[in-house]
């Protein structure tokens, strides 16, 4: 087989078999096969795209280069969640405990990646002392005991899809949907969840931007995780303004303990309360997504869910004392409100806007190697819908620098879109999608 006449049959619109894939993929693992031809096929691919068996066997392909974890020792259903990435979305540090307290097993692997603020790890590290290393013994025994469990991502999972992204960034070749379900699903199904539960953001903050598109790439991770035996479901949801309030690591910690409480936004709490009834209804704990949002409502009212997010930090090193005293939450020396600059309705708040003004502030990695400032981000106080009087604050800038503070104060003033007419609230949740077909709402 030659890597040439892949590269030309997908370049002339025809279909490759599954030897194919499974050639070029482990090619390319293996270091057998360079970089340019490995371009070339995925900007054919880009173009000419790739049928539905294509991509589950380039999913699978992907599964097969590397280790694939065994969660058998782990009683119950597992479930995983994704979210296809958005800003301030803080889901994982609300969900994890309160499905836990429900009693389904979290058993989740984690990465920081590079973004606007660190990722479940990062937020996870501004308890003093909590790691993510553990043996996978540990691991095992915690979730059988307490039902949750975050750790690292291992270095060989999907290692194929960790050398594909990566050319792909570099290439243009990020944005197709065939390319994205797989690698998504790719690392899903390597991590060993039964079933899986993906939040699919749609909107100025999302790879997919426009509605319709959400709904395709939802399908199509749905029908690779079914084929491949794992009951999928996919929830679109609205990422055209920061979800909640808080962007920054700390700032979303202390988000999430206010939700657990039963006090967070309104706009965080319900997607926490829809996915996490998915994942309810997927692991066998409940009949249908009514009832098992009931079991999660309770689960905050109750104390049960701040009480699990104790226990699984302090089961990790973690120093709890904060959840009761966020006092002791390492604060920014500079705590300073962006005033509006007109009257009006809100009509928009750039999503990817807002990550960015986090990120100038140091609340996420611009390389691998960067640092996080955890303490530092931004607050909205003013939401699509709102009202909002001239020089009254629109959002609280958190900041260790003032060149960074000004810096971080234009770029959210541009991101808010204010206009004289009255805006309606956004529809948070856009639709299900599941192997019977798509419910758009
Ligand atoms: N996230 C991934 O893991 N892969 C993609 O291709 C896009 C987003
Ligand atoms: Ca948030």
């Amino acid at each position: 087989m030659r890597m040439y006449d892949l590269i030309m049959k997908k370049r002339n619109g025809m279909e490759l078999s599954t030897e194919e894939i499974n050639f070029f993929v482990d090619g390319y693992t293996k270091g057998a096969i360079p970089d340019y031809q490995v371009s070339a096929l995925m900007m054919a691919i880009y173009f000419q795209k790739m049928n539905k068996r294509e991509t589950a066997d380039l999913t699978m392909a992907m599964v097969n280069s590397g280790e694939t974890i065994d969660l058998s020792a782990i009683k119950g259903k597992k479930v995983d969640k994704h979210s296809t990435g958005g800003v301030g979305d803080t889901t994982t540090l609300i969900l994890g405990p309160i499905v836990a307290a429900a009693g389904v097993p979290v058993a989740k692997m984690s990465g920081r990646g590079l973004g606007h603020t660190g990722g479940t790890i990062d937020k996870l590290e501004s308890f003093k002392g909590f790691s993510v290393e553990m043996p996978i013994e540990k691991f095992v025994e915690d979730v059988n005991t307490i039902k949750i469990s975050v750790v690292g991502q291992t270095a060989n999972l999907a290692p194929a899809d960790k050398k594909l992204y990566a050319l792909r960034d570099v290439t243009a070749t990020v944005d197709n949907l065939s390319l994205i379900a797989s690698s998504i699903m790719s690392k899903k199904i390597a991590a060993g969840a039964d079933a899986i539960v993906l939040d699919v953001k749609t909107g100025s903050g999302a790879f997919m931007k426009e509605g319709n598109s959400a709904f395709e790439l939802a399908k199509e991770m749905v029908d690779i995780g079914n084929n491949v035996g794992r009951n999928t479901i996919g929830v679109v949801t609205d990422m055209d303004q920061p979800l909640g309030f808080a962007v920054g690591n700390i700032l979303e910690v202390e988000e999430a303990i206010d939700t657990l409480r039963g006090h967070g936004p309104k706009d965080l709490t319900e997607l926490c309360l829809t996915l996490g009834s998915h994942m309810l209804v997927l692991a066998d704990r409940a009949e249908n997504a009514g009832e098992a949002r009931k079991i999660l409502q309770n689960v905050i009212k109750s104390g049960e869910g701040i009480k699990k997010l104790k226990e699984f930090v302090t089961a990790q090193g973690g120093d709890a004392s904060c959840i009761d005293n966020p006092e002791l939450f390492e604060k920014a020396s500079i705590i300073e409100p962006v005033l509006a600059p007109q009257d009006g309705y809100v009509k928009g708040i750039k999503a990817d806007d807002i990550g960015l003004a986090a990120l100038v502030l140091g609340a996420g990695r611009e390389t691998k190697e960067s640092p996080i400032d955890l303490a530092v981000g931004v607050v909205l106080q003013k939401k699509i819908g709102d009202y909002v009087a001239k020089g009254e604050p629109i959002a609280i800038i958190h900041a260790n620098d003032k060149a960074k503070k000004e810096a971080a104060e234009k770029m959210i003033i541009d991101a808010f879109n204010i206009t004289s007419e009255k805006v309606e609230a956004r529809a948070l949740i856009r639709g299900i999608v599941t192997k019977n077909g798509i419910e758009k709402y």
